[in-house]
C-alpha cells in the first residue's frame, strides 16, 4: 500500500539540525497556515491560533522560555500553536459562512450549537482537551504540508506555557497547545525511529 501521501507520512521524522540561513516568506508561513486549518474541529469550532515566530527578535524572546531548544534559533520559523477553550457561543459565527455558501442549511444551525453547548458548558476539562485537540490536529496538517514541500519540522512541548503565554499576549481562554518549528534542514538529523509493533498497539474487535 503506497502512494504519494503514505510515503509522505512515513518519510516523516523530527528534525533537530536547521539551515540556520533559510528562512520562509510570509506568504509560505500563510500558506502553512491555511493548509494547517483544514484540518478537522469538533462542531467545525476552528478553535485555534498561530503565532509565527520568524524574526530574530522574537525568537529571542521564545528561545529563552522553550528550553533553549535550537530549532527555535535555527528554523526558519516556530509556531506557537495556540488552542482556543471550546465555546459554543461562537458556532453560529463559525457556522455562517457554510450557511451562506449552501453547505449546512441555516435551520441545522442549533442543531450543532445545542448539543455542543451542553457538551462544554460547565465541563472546563472538556473544553481544554478540545483546544488541545484541534491546535494538536492543526499541527499534525502543517507537519505533513511541511515534509511534502521538503521541509523539516519539530514539534516541541519543551516550554514553559505560562511563560509563553505573558511573553506573547494569548487570551485568557488561549493555551500554548505545542511549539512547531518548521523549516529547511541541514544535514545531521537522526535517521527515523523504529516503531512498536502494530500488534503492540492495535485491538481488532
Ligand atoms: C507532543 C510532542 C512534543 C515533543 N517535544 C519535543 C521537544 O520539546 N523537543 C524535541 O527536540 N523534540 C520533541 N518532540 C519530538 C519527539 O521526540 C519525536 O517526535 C519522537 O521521538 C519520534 O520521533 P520522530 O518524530 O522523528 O518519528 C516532541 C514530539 C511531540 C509529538
Amino acid at each position: 500500500m503506497t502512494n504519494a501521501v503514505i510515503e509522505c507520512i512515513l518519510s516523516r521524522s523530527a528534525a533537530k539540525y536547521y539551515d540556520p540561513a533559510a528562512t520562509l516568506s510570509d506568504d509560505q508561513i500563510r500558506e502553512l497556515v491555511r493548509i494547517g486549518t483544514s484540518a478537522p474541529t469538533s462542531f467545525h469550532l476552528q478553535n485555534w491560533r498561530f503565532i509565527a515566530v520568524r524574526t530574530p527578535e522574537a525568537k529571542a524572546r521564545l528561545s529563552p522560555i522553550a528550553w533553549n531548544q535550537p530549532a527555535i534559533t535555527d528554523a526558519a520559523v516556530t509556531f506557537i500553536v495556540c488552542g482556543q477553550l471550546a465555546d459554543s457561543s461562537v458556532i453560529p459565527d463559525r457556522l455562517a459562512p457554510l450557511v451562506e455558501a449552501g453547505v449546512m442549511p441555516a435551520e441545522m444551525v442549533p442543531e450543532w450549537e445545542i448539543p455542543a453547548r451542553g457538551l462544554y458548558e460547565e465541563h472546563p476539562q472538556r473544553q481544554r482537551d478540545e483546544a488541545v485537540r484541534s491546535g494538536t490536529f492543526g499541527a499534525a496538517a502543517m507537519i505533513y504540508a511541511a515534509r511534502s514541500l521538503g521541509l523539516g519540522s519539530t514539534p516541541m512541548i519543551g516550554f514553559d506555557a505560562e511563560a509563553v503565554h505573558r511573553e506573547f499576549g494569548l487570551a485568557d481562554d488561549e493555551l500554548p497547545v505545542m511549539l512547531l518549528a518548521v523549516g529547511a534542514e541541514r544535514p545531521g538529523n537522526w535517521a527515523q525511529k523504529p516503531r512498536r509493533p502494530v500488534a503492540d498497539v492495535l485491538n481488532l474487535v
